[in-house]
């Protein structure tokens, strides 16, 4: 079972290696990496791979349609630990075209446990309803209710307490939305960074 996963892994290592002999004993001792990364979970969206990114150089956290929500427990450790801890410099909220769990917070069908995981998502869709009512093909106003999705989560992060604090403590640190196309591979800055000047 799995097989060629596990070969898939053994071949990786052996290139990491053989590219870099202390590459693993490095990580190994330490991760100090500048970014974290709140993306969705959706298998076309891989963190490191789209920024071109090593083992060790991106914290790592992923949801449904790139959720920040101020009460969930997981995400607010993991941004915890990467600002108190890590220190990263820089927060991407990265939404993707095309993402699912945004489509599925506003079609109106029922599927259980993720239809409360998205509320926040009907949420940006009713705040933003006359400007994307007035975008008349499904997939434009979609991606748009992607962009405001990633916007509003800016602001979730950029707000947090721990976020706050830090940048009271004199830390420096961003906030940044991004959106990501399946279709070109190419990430694109929504220009909504929030953190200290310059
Ligand atoms: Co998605």
């Amino acid at each position: 079972m799995l097989d060629r996963l596990k070969a898939g892994n053994a071949a990786w290592a052996a290139d990491k290696v053989a590219a870099d002999p202390n590459f693993f004993k490095r990580l190994e001792a330490q991760q100090a990496p500048e970014y974290l990364w709140i993306g969705c979970s959706d298998s076309r969206v891989p963190a490191n791979e789209i920024v071109g990114l090593d083992p060790g150089e991106l914290f790592v956290h992923r949801n449904v349609a790139n959720l920040a929500p101020p009460q969930d427990a997981n995400y607010l450790s993991v941004l915890q630990f990467a600002v108190e801890v890590l220190k990263v410099k820089h927060i991407m909220v990265v939404g993707h075209y095309g993402c699912g769990g945004i489509a599925a917070a506003v079609d109106g069908k029922r599927r259980g446990l993720v239809d409360h995981w998205l509320h926040p998502i009907r949420e940006v869709h009713e705040d933003h309803l006359p400007e994307l009512t007035a975008i008349p093909e499904e997939k434009a106003r979609l991606d748009r209710l992607c962009e405001l999705n990633v916007i509003r989560q800016v602001k979730n992060v950029a707000s947090d307490v721990f976020v706050q604090d830090a940048l009271a403590r004199g830390q420096k640190v961003w906030v940044h939305g991004w959106v990501y196309s399946l279709g070109t591979g190419l990430v694109t800055d929504l220009d909504v960074t929030r953190g200290p000047a310059a």
